[in-house]
């Protein structure tokens, strides 16, 4: 029998269900709650609850019924149990521990930022693509380093084996998403305004305004952001003190503080694999992995590839967008390995949401 796994994920603001074999993704449905959202100009946990609540079972059936794969077919279910926003887990847990009960089938509890480190791992359906994945799907070769870029993550994680991670770096406050979405707030963007700073970005300059690098001084691979927003409120307050921003110095300000973020991630990247080389005993890296909502900026993606190609690493990403941003296929991907490694307990032994579940802790 196929171990056709379902995995769900309402860590955050998107309801997402899920139908993987092994790697590869045979449906991966994602509903947004962003529109819910946009008033507030943030995620506002007690509508992201009732929201999951109403939205999973639905999103649950129409996963099942795009990958064509029956409840009694499954293997497993999987669900994210942190990190994550409290009341939003808890839906999503709730709801699989009651389907694994109900089916009989092993529960599989996965980490969320392990779903974004592997993202890049799931394979498209042959079904979607006409190929068989035997031939496409390429070994992996470990270790890696990844980096998540999110709304709620910016970290550094060092594979050393699938279910083996290491925190390298992280932020010690506001992650790169949050900021470009608290930027783009500033200048009237909207929410979430990421992909919009990517598009204004497109128009501007990246040195027309100079924000600074931060964390230059620490020997260590920490990031923090919450400077460059603060240096970002200061210039639009100065620009905007006799005028409104004409469109120019928007795009100009979206192009240098989308700069500046990424500047302060590749700088440490840079730092961790120039310590690597110098470093005698470490293990040699074979790759670069990206995952997050972040990870789907093109200029982001350039300017890591520029950072990591003096060191003869490629970055892999994931084979699409969707799969960039919260959603249940990554969980899936996860959770194919924890099953082959016998990582999965029964519905009633099952714990509960851990919303500060960090990746690499037991
Ligand atoms: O991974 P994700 O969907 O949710 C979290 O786990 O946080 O990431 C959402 C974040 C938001 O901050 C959003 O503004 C950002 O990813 N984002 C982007 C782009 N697309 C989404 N940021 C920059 N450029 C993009 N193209
Ligand atoms: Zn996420």
């Amino acid at each position: 029998m196929p171990n056709y796994i379902l995995a769900i994920d309402t860590s955050c603001d998107d309801t997402s269900a899920a139908v993987t074999l092994g790697r590869t993704v045979l449906s991966n449905v994602v509903a947004s709650q962003t529109e819910l959202h946009k008033q507030y100009g943030g995620v506002f946990p007690t509508v992201a609850k009732q929201a999951h609540r109403e939205r999973i079972q639905p999103v649950t059936e129409i996963a099942l019924k795009r990958a064509g794969v029956t409840k009694d077919q499954l293997a497993a279910v999987a669900v994210t149990q942190g990190p994550g926003l409290a009341p939003a887990l808890e839906v999503g847990v709730d709801f699989a521990k009651k389907l694994a009960s109900e089916l009989e089938l092993p529960l599989i509890p996965v980490n969320h930022m392990e779903g974004h480190v592997l993202s890049v791992l799931a394979q498209p359906s042959p079904k979607t693509t006409g190929r068989s994945n035997e031939k496409m799907t390429p070994p992996i070769k470990l270790p890696c380093l990844a980096v998540v870029i999110s709304g709620g993550h910016t970290e550094f994680v060092l594979v050393r084996q699938i279910g083996q991670y290491e925190r390298i770096g992280w932020t010690v406050d506001d992650a790169a998403g949050e900021v470009l979405d608290k930027f783009g707030r500033m200048v009237d963007l909207g929410y979430p305004a990421g992909p919009v700073v990517e598009q204004f970005a497109k128009l501007g300059n990246p040195h027309a305004f100079r924000f600074p690098l931060p964390m230059t001084t620490t020997g260590n691979y920490l990031m923090s952001f919450s400077g460059l927003k603060t240096a970002a409120r200061k210039k639009v307050e100065e620009l905007t003190a006799a005028r409104p921003l004409t469109q120019q110095q928007v795009c100009d300000l979206c192009a240098s503080f989308q700069f500046a973020v990424f500047h302060a991630i590749t700088y440490k990247l840079n730092k961790f694999l120039l310590n690597q080389k110098t470093t005698l005993d470490q293990s040699v890296l074979f790759g670069i992995w990206l995952g997050g909502g972040v990870a789907a900026n093109a200029v982001l993606r350039r300017m890591l590839r520029k950072a990591i190609e003096p060191y003869g690493l490629s970055l892999q990403v994931p084979y699409s967008k969707k799969l960039c941003s919260d959603n249940a296929a990554m969980i899936g991907v996860a959770a194919s390995f924890k099953l082959e490694r016998g990582e999965h307990t029964s519905a009633l032994e099952s714990g509960e949401r851990r919303p500060r579940w960090q990746i690499g802790e037991a």
